[in-house]
């Protein structure tokens, strides 16, 4: 199974390969941890792929956004605040902004200057941050955001669209409209307030605090409280039909549809809930009070993104697509990756949840799903590269993450058996609930739940090269 709609159409390889190693040797020391005589904040966490994203030296807990966007001009004001809190002395530390103009900038409210360097909104204080001192950097800024182009080709970020913004931020894009701490290592609570003209809808993630509508613009205020990564983060706009409802479970619902896609949508977005339903009995209770979808139309855009407590769509999704993006809730959502390295964990689960869904709605087993691609030659993509070792940014969304990521969980299920299986499931859920995960802690708590030694089957499933010699 492959699911064009959630990756880019074309892939564009070149960019990346050429800069990447340089940088990342440079960063990796960077971003280690201060000597005495750095107290500058590194430029990067250390990510392989990504090694300006995230930056060395705080935390986020919190990021206040206040924003207007006029789709017609779409110029965009923004005001961000930033309650961070230093995790080492700090002279200097970066942020990650790219392409909006800068109007103001403080840090505990006084002038702080500062200077870009490419993605890097590098900023001195006016005194230096005492390791473990709590502070508010407080960003004003305004342009014409526009998204930035990924390794593999594909767009994200602020992605404007014919009626507002299609707003996806997976890996790189939050940036492009708020200054960040970007990667998902550092996880936030989010405000939003977002103000459009009054025949447009703002969507952001989490609860709808209220609405209020005056002199022809609307304000949006909405709430994520749960620990969010920046790339899960939305503020999409445009001219949406809007639905609101509870589940049965107090789940408060809120769909937004681009009314182009309204009836196409509309049969598969009504199953939500039972979807929810059947997700929280495998993998443990929904993690966020919100939920719902935004369709939008946004034909250029080519995938959908698991935005928090809300899925975006770029069209009407199929229900696999509604599955899918709902199981990145758990992985992915609430149990965050610490290097983009590991995005099986997210993507391979994603498509294993379809396999699961489809067992057992009187569609194919997922064993058959499996037989059917690993009938595949070995000269076939599927085989391209191992998923636990996609090796740069311009393969994490590829073939291999998606569709052999989920193929090595049926194989650890054929080893252990359901019962340990479904259990392993929920005890990696459970455990990094509203937290983080690497591939090597999935494995030692799959070893640890089925009493097995699984070293071969991870090295041969998520490691080896090439198509693996038996299923
Ligand atoms: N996580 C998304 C999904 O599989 C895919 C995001 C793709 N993003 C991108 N920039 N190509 O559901
Ligand atoms: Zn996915």
């Amino acid at each position: 199974m492959t699911h064009p709609r959630r990756r880019p159409a074309l892939l564009r390889r070149e960019a990346v390969v050429a800069t990447v190693p340089v940088a990342v040797a440079a960063l990796l020391t960077a971003a280690g941890p201060a000597t005495a005589a750095g107290s500058v904040g590194a430029p990067g966490v250390g990510d392989p792929y990504f090694p300006l994203a995230g930056n060395g030296g705080y935390h986020v807990s919190h990021y206040g956004l206040t924003l207007g966007y006029d789709p017609s001009s779409r110029h965009l004001t923004g005001k961000a605040v930033l309650a961070a809190r230093a995790t080492q002395r700090l002279t200097r530390f970066d942020l990650d902004f790219t392409g909006l103009k800068i109007t103001g900038l403080t840090v505990d409210h006084r002038k702080a200057s500062y200077k870009r360097d490419g993605q890097e909104l590098v900023v001195t204080p006016a005194r230096p941050l005492r390791k473990g001192q709590s502070f508010r950097i407080t960003v004003t800024y305004n342009g014409k955001p526009g998204p930035v182009t990924d390794p593999d080709g594909s767009l994200d970020g602020w992605i404007p669209t014919d009626d507002g913004a299609f707003v996806a931020g997976e890996p790189q894009g939050a940036m492009t409209w708020f200054p960040a701490n970007n990667h998902p290592l550092d996880k936030s609570s989010y405000d939003f307030t977002i103000t459009v003209p009054k025949d447009r809808t703002a969507v952001a993630n989490g609860l709808l605090l209220g609405q209020s509508t005056r002199n022809g613009k609307t304000t949006f205020r909405w709430r994520q409280k749960a620990p969010m990564a920046a790339y899960l983060a939305t503020a999409t706009v445009g001219r949406f039909k809007v639905k609101q409802y509870t589940t049965r479970d107090g789940l408060k619902v809120y769909d937004a549809v681009d009314p182009r896609e309204a009836t196409a949508a509309a049969p598969v977005l009504k199953k939500l809930p039972s979807v929810l339903e059947w997700e929280s009995k495998l993998f443990g209770p929904y993690p966020y009070r919100a939920a719902g979808s935004i369709v939008d139309h946004a034909p250029n855009v080519g995938y959908a993104l698991e935005t928090q407590s809300r899925p975006l769509y770029d069209r009407a999704p199929d229900l696999s697509t509604l599955v899918h993006e709902n199981a990145h809730q758990w992985f992915g959502d609430s149990v965050s990756l610490t290097s983009w390295k590991d995005i099986w964990l997210n993507e391979g689960f994603a498509t294993y949840a379809e396999w699961l869904y489809s067992e057992q709605h009187g569609g194919d087993s997922a064993q058959k799903t499996f037989d059917a691609l690993y009938a595949r030659p070995a000269s076939d993509a599927l085989w391209e590269f191992p998923p636990g070792n996609p090796g740069s940014g311009a393969n994490i969304f590829g073939t291999p993450v998606y569709a052999r990521g989920a193929m090595t969980l049926q194989v650890l299920r054929n080893a252990v058996g359901d019962k340990d299986f479904f259990r392993i499931l929920l005890a990696w859920a459970k455990k990094h609930r509203h937290g983080h995960g690497t591939t090597a802690q999935f494995e030692r708590l799959a070893e640890r739940e089925s009493g097995k030694n699984l070293d071969q089957l991870f090295m041969t499933w998520l490691y080896a090269q090439g198509k693996p010699s038996h299923p």
